[in-house]
């Protein structure tokens, strides 16, 4: 708590009531001062309110996460982890790591069965699938370290919208639809999402009591409100009634931690992005370092010639994903081989513009992930910044509601390597790197990233998208900072995938002409049968004149909002 005028400010912000969202989605938000882009609508305008109400970045980007957790079930979370990349305006720059952990029963082989295959259901679906959550340990810290505001204060909207409930939009309810059976299996899930034994449809009044309850013990309480007591006592008990291995003492024992951002550079801007236990940080970086030595600008956006190098540089990059990287804390991850300039050279150094050729890992010195994550960015006037991705893994996690806690598990077991060399359900293989082990953290692909130029913040940006995630943040960054388009455009425009194995361009529609897929066929490339969408981006753009411009990717039902 704040004393003074921070004090004042925070008993404003309790007496205002939740911002209603706009009745149509702000997609592009302009101002002068703060931004907030998210997934959903209420929780963009909790996190503007926060700034509006003169709290900083970090304040209003714990608030829009746990709103998230209330309003954007999908992904938002509780029971979930994230990643938070984070630059204040006086310089300092973090990076919040609270990934989940496996709890301290897992081990390497715990999802196989007799006959070696990795049993799906076990991975992916209720209390077996959990890893020990994150999320709240993880966004107290980033509050505690950076913030200005009470976690009381900053949770007060969420707890709002999870007790008096809040209508159930386009977007939720056909996501709720199509997961329909996965969370119609479990009696406590249906309890929340479901009336009448159907999901909530479009217009329904959907009241989370117990996720109020869970929320307002860890407004109160912070680390032991949700770590300790009733809510771990919940947890306990919904493991032991469906054989689940998280334990009381696995929530008491986690912890989030705070790295250093991981830095590199492209075109003269320096990036900030996620280290490890996620992908996305280094993944990225490494493609960058290999384009950088080719003229996108001049192979001009879309064009076969661009796209041919963008899958080859992809294709070596997720090669090396899936042998070496894995959670720090567990294994060596030759990080700084794998950022090596001259790596870089040597892994481009077999580059045909004419064919594709063969890849495999490198050797440098020294998964499986969902579609449905969610990413926010917030800026605040006085230039404090933050990208955060947070997630339950798949849609809506675990399928499997806390009974008493009104959150959704996690499945983020799933993001290890069940069985290494065997592909995830995304198709991404791992190996021994992220292997399962108790107490590590599972390899993420989450790209939390902060652009500046000359010191000066540039672009904000991340994205939820499974193992695609870090190839459409890469995306959106070309697109401004080598095809100079405007950020909407950016965002908008249609992306290309390649993550090694499968062997395919993954493509959305209009990214490829026929005559485009034609000439990368003639090349060596295998094109994905049938377009799908790749990553939904969610970005603050700051301009040389002082405009602050976010942009809520269209494909997603998310928003921004700007003042
Ligand atoms: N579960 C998605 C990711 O962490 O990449």
């Amino acid at each position: 708590m704040r004393a003074g005028l921070g004090g004042l400010l925070a008993a404003l912000w309790l007496a205002v009531p939740v911002l209603t969202p706009a009745a149509s989605n702000d997609m592009v938000a302009r101002g002068a001062r703060g931004v907030v882009v998210s997934q959903e609508p209420h929780a963009t305008a909790v996190g503007l309110q926060v700034l509006q109400n003169g709290g900083n970045a970090v304040d209003a980007a714990v608030a829009t996460a746990l709103a998230l957790a209330v309003t954007h079930p999908q992904a938002g979370n509780l029971g979930g982890g994230g990643f938070f990349v984070l630059r204040m305006a006086d310089g300092r720059t973090a990076a919040i790591d609270f990934r989940e952990k496996a709890p301290k029963a897992a081990h390497a082989d715990m999802y196989l069965k007799a006959d070696g295959s990795v049993d799906q259901d076990k991975v992916q679906f209720g209390a077996t699938a959990a890893g020990v959550p994150g999320a709240p340990a993880g966004l107290l810290l980033a509050l505690q370290k950076y913030g200005t505001r009470s976690l009381k204060d900053v949770a007060a909207p969420a707890i709002r919208l999870a007790r008096e409930g809040f209508a159930v939009d386009q977007f939720l309810a056909g996501s709720l639809a199509e997961a329909k059976q996965d969370l119609g299996r479990f009696p406590s899930t249906r309890k929340v999402f479901f009336k009448d034994e159907a999901p909530l449809r479009q217009g329904d009044l959907l009241v989370q009591s117990d996720l109020a309850e869970t929320l307002q013990r860890f407004a109160d309480k912070g680390f032991d409100g949700f770590y300790r007591g009733r809510t771990a006592e919940l947890m306990q008990a919904q493991m032991q009634r469906d054989g689940g291995f998280v334990t009381a003492a696995d929530m008491a024992a986690y912890e989030a931690k705070e790295r250093p951002a991981l830095r590199g550079s492209y075109r003269g801007h320096e990036v900030l992005t996620m280290p490890p236990p996620s992908s996305g940080g280094v993944c990225m970086l490494q493609m960058l370092a290999m384009l950088e030595g080719h003229d996108l600008k001049a192979m001009g956006y879309g064009s076969s010639a661009s796209i041919h190098l963008l899958a080859e540089v992809m294709r070596r990059a997720y090669a090396d994903r899936s042998r070496w990287l894995g959670d720090p804390d567990f294994y060596a991850v030759p990080q700084d081989g794998l950022l090596a300039a001259d790596y870089a050279k040597a892994r481009m150094a077999d580059f045909d513009a004419s064919r594709k050729g063969p890849v495999q890992p490198g050797l440098p010195a020294g998964g499986k992930e969902s579609e449905d994550t969610t990413h926010f960015s917030v800026v605040d006037a006085m230039g404090n910044a933050v990208a955060c991705t947070t997630t339950i893994n798949s849609t809506f996690g675990a399928c499997c509601v806390v009974d008493g806690a009104g959150f959704l598990l996690n499945n983020e077991m799933d993001d290890f390597s069940a069985k290494p060399g065997t592909p995830n359900q995304f198709g991404l293989v791992g190996g021994k790197a992220n292997a399962i082990a108790p107490g590590k953290r599972m390899l993420s692909s989450m790209t939390p990233t902060i652009v500046l130029k000359d010191g000066e913040l540039r672009l904000v940006l991340g994205a939820p998208g499974g193992g695609r995630i870090i190839t459409g943040v890469m995306q959106t960054l070309l697109n401004v900072l080598d095809h100079g388009m405007s950020l909407e455009l950016a965002v908008r425009a249609p992306r290309v995938h390649h993550q090694w194995l499968p062997d395919e361009i993954a493509w959305e529609p209009m990214a490829l002409s026929a005559d485009t897929r034609g000439a990368l066929q003639q090349k060596g490339h295998v094109i994905a049968d049938r377009p799908r969408g790749i990553a939904q981006v969610f970005a603050v753009e700051l301009r040389k004149d002082g405009t602050r411009i976010g942009v809520a990717d269209p494909r997603s039902g998310g928003s921004a909002l700007a003042y």
